[in-house]
């Protein structure tokens, strides 16, 4: 069989819950298509940094660079809220994402027919939609420099961040939208504040100027604002959109509440090279931590993303995004999905009930 090492970031919150579920499928979806995996579980986040004083181990990125693929829980929680900026478990995953050089962030919202109910939205804007968010993840606000605290000409306190983008960075993320956009509807929509922002003029005068270069998509461009409304206006409308690091984090949460919870979205992280970092767009949602309610779907989904993204393991893949659907079909819901008439289950039975179609569905064509 081929083999794989996968990298286990489980991190903190219900981040342990849903990687131990997930782990299992993959394991199952592997071995039925000639696949196994070699797991090596490291310490990341919160927990890395009661364990060993930081948030992201030397050893750990080490791990995770030699890996073939990293599966990420979550990180996070009230107990490290307060710690200073290197010592949070967010500044782990920056680094860790800054590390690999994962500059695309991938993070599909489809709404399933199973799950039209459980959407905040009325059905009929919520049906069919089937959208990719490309973020981009290494760049902008989020490691712009000039940043920190400090005090202003009048002497009052500040905090402060740069929103920046050099112009190989904005390239290369158009290019992998405007790749995926030509496989998919061949929309492509690049979501900006350049009314305002200079970064932000910058990037839609870049992404304008490759467009040439993709004549079968067609490009359109659209203010963060506007794109938050039309989002549960007319969700519909969206076929891929590309944004900036920020923008990106924010509408694809939004995005998610279209398809019923944020415990349904995965995303994969990909750079030029190296291994893709796989992981629910949801954090560790210390208010259901440790109590079995989690939605471990979002965290499967994501390891369908790993096989077919990060290994080329399409058939794998499809036997997880199948037993996926397979198990809503048959009426297993956790509380964040829920709706009357179905099978109310905690993290651990959805886990074993995905397992069970997993191996009960027709292999993929
Ligand atoms: P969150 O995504 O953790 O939770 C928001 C809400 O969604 C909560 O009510 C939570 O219970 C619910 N939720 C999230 N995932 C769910 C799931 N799989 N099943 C059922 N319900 C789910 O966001 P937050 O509360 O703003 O942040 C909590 C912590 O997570 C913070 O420390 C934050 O920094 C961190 N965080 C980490 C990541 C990550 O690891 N990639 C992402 C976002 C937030
Ligand atoms: C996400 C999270 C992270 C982000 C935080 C935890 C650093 O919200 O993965 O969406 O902002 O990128
Ligand atoms: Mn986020």
């Amino acid at each position: 069989p081929t083999r794989y090492s996968i990298t286990l970031l489980p991190g903190d919150g219900i981040g342990p819950e849903i990687v131990s579920v997930t782990k299992e499928v993959l394991n199952l979806a592997g071995s039925l298509e000639g696949v196994e995996f070699n797991f090596q579980e490291m310490p990341m986040g919160g927990a890395a940094l009661d364990l060993t004083g930081v948030p992201l181990p030397e050893e750990t990125l080490s791990a995770a660079r030699k890996a073939d693929a990293v599966l990420l829980g979550a990180i996070g929680g009230y107990k490290w809220d307060k710690n200073e900026k290197q010592l949070k478990p967010e500044t782990g995953l920056l680094q860790l994402r800054e590390g690999l050089k994962v500059f695309a962030n991938l993070r599909p919202a489809t709404v399933l027919p199973q799950l039209v109910d459980s959407s905040t939205l009325k059905k009929e804007v919520a049906e069919g939609v089937d959208l990719m968010v490309v973020r981009e993840l290494t760049g902008g606000i989020y490691f712009g420099k000039p940043r920190g605290f400090g005090t202003n000409e009048k002497g009052e306190e500040i905090g402060f961040n740069t929103e920046v983008y050099a112009a190989h960075e904005i390239d290369r993320i158009a290019r992998v939208a405007f790749e995926i956009a030509r496989k998919r509807g061949g929309k492509l929509c690049s979501v900006d504040k350049a009314n305002v922002l200079e970064a932000s003029m910058f990037w839609r005068k870049r992404v304008t100027a490759l467009a040439s270069e993709y004549p079968d998509v067609e490009l359109s461009h659209m203010y963060v604002d506007n794109a938050a409304m039309q989002l549960v206006r007319y969700p519909k409308q969206f076929d891929t959109i590309v944004t900036n690091n920020i923008f990106g984090d924010i509408l694809s949460d939004e995005a998610s509440m279209i398809t019923g919870s944020i415990g349904m979205l995965p995303s994969a992280s990909l750079g030029e090279s190296g291994p893709g970092v796989f992981e629910p767009i949801h954090g560790s949602a210390p208010d259901i931590a440790g109590q079995d309610k989690a939605n471990p779907l979002a965290t499967i989904l994501s390891a369908a993303m790993l096989l077919k993204y990060g290994l080329g393991e399409s058939d794998a893949a499809k036997r997880i995004e199948d037993a996926v659907l397979d198990t809503l079909n048959r009426g297993f819901r956790t509380g964040d999905i829920y709706s009357a008439g179905n099978k109310l289950v905690g993290c651990k039975e959805m886990g074993e009930e995905v397992l069970k179609s997993v191996d009960s569905a027709v292999p993929a064509a």
